[in-house]
């Protein structure tokens, strides 16, 4: 409840306000606070694993996992690991600028999304909910408060595990026919031996137990191994005092935190937690934003064809839901300024460009959407019309109207990328420092 009421999205607004009537209603003023007011982190299930970095080594079920995630004789092409997708260098996001990756036994057919890095979010991620406030709020919001969590831009799996199978057995990724063809592959794979040891001599005789413990072995290297969670962005240290931030990364921070001018981290939160944990930059909270058509995508050719997320085509259980149609979660701003494509259909390959589509969607439409036969901007253009309205237009920066001055200028928007960089891993705290003394 707490999550649905002070949250800063379209349809946080109108929960927001629902909710104000129904308290009204029963004479107590519960929430007096702005909906742009910074988000507390969602609460977590309690199975969740704390910020604190694992100092313990990997468990030996981990330390076969991150075989298994770098080995690319698991797929149909042989070629491609998760590690191909997920690249351990590039924050284990994409190593390259393809808006979606290659796959399938030829490396010939294209993936559908943006591949996601799988740093910072995965422990921390709730499951897949939709909140409701009370039996009697939910008959007035129904369908109306945003859902939160899961894995995936539409969040469709809820554990780690269930979701590991999907890249080994879709077409268009690691090809495999079915979980035996997977349990052959690794019969052979030269950990075959620690495989048995884990699970037992016998365990290549039972193809599906072998599948599942292998997807297990997956998810713990994921949530297990510091790999996934260093901690040692330049704003992790300056969280724990140990290096200032420069004038322009302090700018940049401002306007990404004024809820007056850039309100980003109003979903993208960046407060340390009441434990002293760092901020994750999502809130893992689903939002259409009306990103606009990606050509590249070559399915998009098909004028009927879209992604809308939530609604479908890949996740199903949510189909009939329309008011979610066009709606992907938040994904951590941790490592961004690493990333060569951005949003889930990898429509913008900078980040100055992401950055100039949050400030110019509204002010400046032409600048990102096709004119239509009267000459008007086809707005949100990659969500089929009769959901357009789903796309969020009450929250800063988005509420702005053609012709008017964007809340940023280029400047502006300069200050924000430096401040965003400041999120890269691996900054060498020494070095700087001292390097910073000689430097302007
Ligand atoms: C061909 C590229 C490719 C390969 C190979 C690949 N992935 Fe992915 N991965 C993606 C894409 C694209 C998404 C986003 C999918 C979506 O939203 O439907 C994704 C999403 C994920 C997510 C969800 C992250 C989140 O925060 O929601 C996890 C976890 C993940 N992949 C793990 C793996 C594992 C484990 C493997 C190997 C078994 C793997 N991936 C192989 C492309 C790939
Ligand atoms: C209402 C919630 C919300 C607000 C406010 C918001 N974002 Fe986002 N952000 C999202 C969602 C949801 C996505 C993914 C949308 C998609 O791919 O369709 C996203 C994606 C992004 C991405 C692409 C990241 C990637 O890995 O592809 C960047 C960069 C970004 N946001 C920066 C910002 C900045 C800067 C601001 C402030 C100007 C901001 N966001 C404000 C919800 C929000």
């Amino acid at each position: 409840m707490i999550r649905a009421v002070l949250g800063g999205t379209a349809s946080r607004l109108r929960t927001l306000l629902i909710f104000a009537a129904i308290v009204l209603m029963h004479g107590c003023s519960r929430s007096d606070r702005p909906a742009t007011a910074q988000a507390p982190m969602p609460t977590l299930p309690a199975t969740s694993v704390l910020t604190t970095p694992v100092a313990a080594p990997d468990s030996a079920l981990a330390a076969l996992g991150r075989q298994i995630f770098f080995d690319t004789s698991l797929s149909a092409s042989g070629q491609q690991s998760c590690a191909t997708c997920h690249s351990p260098d590039h924050a284990y996001g994409p190593p390259n600028s393809l808006a979606v990756q290659m796959g399938g036994p030829k490396l010939d057919r294209q993936g559908m999304r943006a591949v996601p890095s799988l740093r910072y979010a995965l422990n921390h991620t709730p499951v897949w909910s939709k909140a409701f406030v009370s039996s009697m709020a939910e008959r007035v919001l129904e369908g109306d408060e945003p859902p939160v969590g899961g894995f995936g831009w539409d969040g469709r799996f809820n554990t780690l595990h269930e979701q590991a199978a999907f890249p080994l057995l879709a077409p268009n990724e690691m090809a495999n026919r079915d979980a035996a063809e997977v349990v052959d592959r690794i019969r052979h794979a030269t950990y075959a031996p620690d495989f048995k040891r884990a699970f037992g001599a016998d365990i290549f005789n039972d193809p599906e137990r072998a599948f599942q413990q292998m997807l297990r072995a997956i998810e713990r290297f994921e949530l297990e191994d510091a790999s996934f969670h260093p901690y040692d962005s330049k704003f992790d240290f300056y969280l724990d005092d140990k290096v200032s931030l420069t004038p322009q990364e302090q700018r940049g921070l401002a306007l990404f935190n004024d809820p007056q001018r850039g309100n980003c981290a109003s979903c993208h939160l960046d407060r340390p937690g009441a434990d002293g944990s760092h901020p994750l930059f999502t809130d893992y909270q689903f939002e259409a934003l009306g990103v606009p058509r990606n050509r590249e995508i070559k399915a998009n050719a098909n004028a009927g064809y879209f992604d809308s997320g939530l609604c479908g085509p890949l996740r199903k259980d949510q189909a009939s839901q329309s008011q979610y149609c066009g709606m992907f979660k938040t994904p951590t701003l941790r490592n961004v300024a690493r990333r060569q494509v951005f949003f889930h259909n990898g429509r913008f390959h900078s980040l100055r460009e992401a950055l100039r589509f949050y400030v110019q969607r509204d002010t400046a439409p032409q600048r990102w959407y096709p004119l239509g036969p009267n000459g008007i901007e086809k707005k949100f253009d990659d969500i089929p019309p009769q959901f357009r309205r789903n796309v969020d237009v009450v929250d800063l920066p988005l509420t702005l109207s053609k012709g008017q001055a964007p809340f940023w200028n280029d400047s502006d928007i300069d200050d924000v990328i430096a401040f965003l960089e400041t999120l890269d891993d691996g900054y060498e705290l020494n070095r700087s420092i001292s390097g910073e003394v000689g430097q302007p």
